[in-house]
């Protein structure tokens, strides 16, 4: 087996998000390096089951055999490649990830109270909580020699600050989209001792989890799986979407070891797991159960990615840690100075498309997120333009 990578001209043709949502002033095609897709399609087995409840018309409403077998499946894959003996009785169905925020801030969280978003951060963090009548408290990140053994490392004191000033909820990233860490035990266990003074939540997102780079370098470890002192005060939410590349077709997870965070799940739940999709569900027990070996291909594929900008970037003033997990990569420009942003200056000078760092937080305007699960071909591209912008 191996994983398809296909021409720009052929991305631009078949037209997805990545690749025909972003185009110059001028109307030229872009290199798709934004948004969280990858170019490689999905795991055959996943095409395969998905192909297979299209010819069998099972296109309708979710039926009640779904939800306990991708229960099963999340469960005998988290105890897989993750160690964590998970009960199937924990797990809950949810159309997607960002809905489960929604639910969350609309049903769990202190009516009104202020939510901690640890910047740079997945852009909607930042606008959600505001239309669910929370405030953001943007609390930037340390990186460099502020992070010490880390590329980057969460703020606990920024976070503490924002939990006297009442906060009710600190959303947290991990695998962290767009630095790429993977929390450690102890980065974790330092962020429980703190939420638990106060009357908090965590909602941890571990959407990214399956893209962890190296599982034995950096071992992936869920917070809520710490404890009980974690878990009640957690809500997890995942899904297959990221790692197996299948995000249009909603299927997440939400994880409530906790007892009475779960009765209170319960009472809301159902609205949230009805939109889960009958076929991405189906894709989601195929990902977990038999799409391993592919994903290990693309990880491979990834690692090469990263090491060959990794290699390119070293001697030259844009700042980049390679990721510990997740092909989303962040660059900095600082030392550029690009104006009016990297973003606008990648589109417009380099036809390379990429995320503005200003959407994810404030005071990270010269940076930009750029994702690499694209070919090797397109990867040397998007390095060969990047550095010819370099004075
Ligand atoms: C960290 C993170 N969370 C959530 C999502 C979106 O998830 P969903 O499509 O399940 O709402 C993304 C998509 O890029 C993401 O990177």
């Amino acid at each position: 087996m191996s994983i398809q990578t296909r021409t720009d001209d052929e991305l631009h043709r078949i037209g997805s998000l990545k690749w025909a949502g972003i185009t110059t002033t001028d109307g030229s095609p872009t290199i798709g390096a934004w948004v969280a897709e990858m170019d490689f399609g999905t795991a055959p087995e996943v095409a395969s089951a998905m192909k297979q409840a299209i010819d069998d018309g099972l296109l309708g409403y979710q039926p009640p055999w779904i939800a306990p077998r991708v229960a099963e499946a999340l469960a005998e894959y988290q105890h897989s490649r993750f160690g964590w003996d998970l009960p199937t009785s924990h797990i809950r169905l949810a159309e997607s990830v960002l809905p489960a925020l929604r639910a969350t801030l609309d049903h769990l969280v202190r009516p009104g109270s202020l939510v901690i978003v640890p910047t740079p951060a997945y852009m909607p963090f930042l606008t959600i909580p505001a239309r669910h009548h929370h405030d953001v408290i943007e609390v930037p990140s340390l990186h460099g020699r502020a992070a010490g053994e880390h590329s980057w490392t969460l703020d606990l004191e920024g976070i503490r600050a924002g939990l006297e000033a009442g906060a009710g909820l600190v959303i947290l990233c991990n695998p962290w989209n767009p630095t790429g860490r993977v929390l450690n035990e102890q980065e974790m266990r330092d962020l429980q001792a703190l939420v638990s003074q106060y009357d908090a939540l965590v909602f941890s997102d571990e959407i990214h989890s399956p893209l962890v780079l190296d599982d034995t370098a950096t071992p992936f470890l869920s917070y809520a799986r710490l404890g009980a002192e974690f878990a009640s005060h957690t809500i997890t939410a995942t899904a297959a979407s990221k790692g197996w590349n299948i995000a249009g077709l909603p299927c997440a997870q939400v994880i409530l070891p906790d007892d009475s965070l779960r009765e209170r799940w319960d009472a809301f739940g159902s609205d949230i797991a009805h939109g889960a999709s009958t076929i991405g569900a189906l894709g989601t027990i195929a990902a977990y159960t038999d799409g391993v070996a592919w994903q290990q291909e693309v990880l491979d594929h990834i690692r090469a990615n990263v090491a060959l900008v990794d290699a390119a970037l070293a001697d030259t003033p844009i700042d980049f840690a390679p990721p510990e997990a997740t092909y989303l990569t962040w660059w900095g420009f600082e030392r550029l100075g690009l104006e009016p942003n990297p973003a606008t200056v990648l589109r417009e000078r380099a036809r390379i498309a990429v995320n503005a760092g200003r959407t994810l937080g404030t005071g990270w305007e010269q940076w930009a997120r750029v994702n690499l699960a694209c070919s090797r071909h397109c990867a040397e591209e998007i390095v060969e333009r990047t550095l010819a912008l370099l004075p």
